[in-house]
């Protein structure tokens, strides 16, 4: 099997109406606005660099006010320009398509990094567990969310038999091609392994359901929420879970010039021109197109 045939699978967001379909027009303001509590009590106030993975249309990046620049990064081509008409083609956004199992920065660029709502389509998370790692510095922040499979829905539903999958045991499961709901406790163990110490957990949108959606006001469905979210580090019933995790352990120091790295070989620093960066070692070329730096596919190689 070749190195490709060999990469785990990443599910395909190109040209999808995520946004406008399951955001804007999804009813669901509710969970936007319980991400966006969690987000103000887990994020520090200010910081250099940012890396927000899986950003999609940016949907939260401007929720990162507090930073000097993000890196916004997205599979998806078309999700990154979507970002960049919300938040203009600025120097303050680094706007790069790329695959977070081989993401083409120079290890300990990044004071913080988040992820959110995308671990959940990982076939293989503890990769792109050890990929976050590397990118970020010492004591360098990550915020997580995943897909909890240990929600109070998934365990009445086991208790009744209306479920095969036990929402109690560590393995994933993937309820639809490339979705996966994860046990916290697993998510834990995978952070310990790949580099992180937990700091601390938010439960989070404990009241998705469309009839209290319907029959609460939103005012006080948020404020209810924001207390639940606070019992996140004594236990987790909730769909989906907030942690904040710091890097810790050995990290390779940042050379201090230019922030890419090869994704094939690893090799930094990158030759940057206003069209390509292209790797000396090598040399592999990868594009920049209209703002959008494109290190899933190399255009060409020098070599
Ligand atoms: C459910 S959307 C979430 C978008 C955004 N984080 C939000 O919450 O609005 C998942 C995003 O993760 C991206 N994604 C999935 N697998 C990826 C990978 N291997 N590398 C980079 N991005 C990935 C998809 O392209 C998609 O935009």
């Amino acid at each position: 099997m070749s190195e490709v045939e060999n990469r785990p699978p990443v599910i395909d967001y190109e040209g999808s109406d995520y946004q406008q379909a399951f955001w804007e027009h999804g009813g669901r303001e509710y969970e936007d606005q319980a991400e966006g509590i969690a987000l103000r009590r887990l994020l520090p106030a200010a910081g250099r660099l940012m890396l927000e993975l899986g950003a999609g249309a940016g949907r939260n990046t401007l929720r990162y006010q507090g930073f000097d620049r993000i890196v916004v990064l997205d599979y998806s081509f078309t999700q990154l320009q979507q970002a960049q008409a919300r938040l203009g083609r600025v120097d303050r956004y680094i706007y790069v398509a790329a695959d977070a199992y081989r993401l083409p920065f120079v290890p300990s660029l990044f004071d913080a990094a988040t992820m959110i709502r995308v671990l959940h389509h990982m076939a293989e998370p503890e990769k792109v567990l050890r990929q976050v790692r590397q990118a970020l510095q010492p004591c360098g922040l990550f915020i997580l969310e995943f897909a909890s499979k240990h929600n109070l829905k998934a365990i009445l539903r086991y208790s009744l038999g209306r479920q095969e999958w036990s929402p109690f045991t560590p393995e994933p499961v993937e309820f639809v091609h490339l979705n996966y709901d994860f046990h916290p406790a697993q998510v834990r163990r995978w952070l310990g392994e790949t580099g992180f110490r937990v700091e601390r957990q938010l439960t989070v949108s404990h009241f998705r359901l469309d009839a209290l959606k319907r029959a609460v006001p939103m005012g006080m469905l948020l404020k209810l929420e924001s207390l639940a979210q606070l019992t996140g580090d004594w236990w987790q019933l909730s769909p989906s879970v907030f942690v904040a995790a710091r890097a810790v352990g050995e990290t390779a120091l940042a050379p201090g010039r230019g922030i890419f790295r090869c994704p094939e070989c690893e090799h930094f620093p990158l030759d940057e021109t206003p069209q390509e960066c292209v790797c000396p070692a090598c040399g592999l070329r990868w594009a920049l197109i209209d703002g959008i730096y494109d290190f899933r596919q190399p255009v060409g190689s020098n070599a």
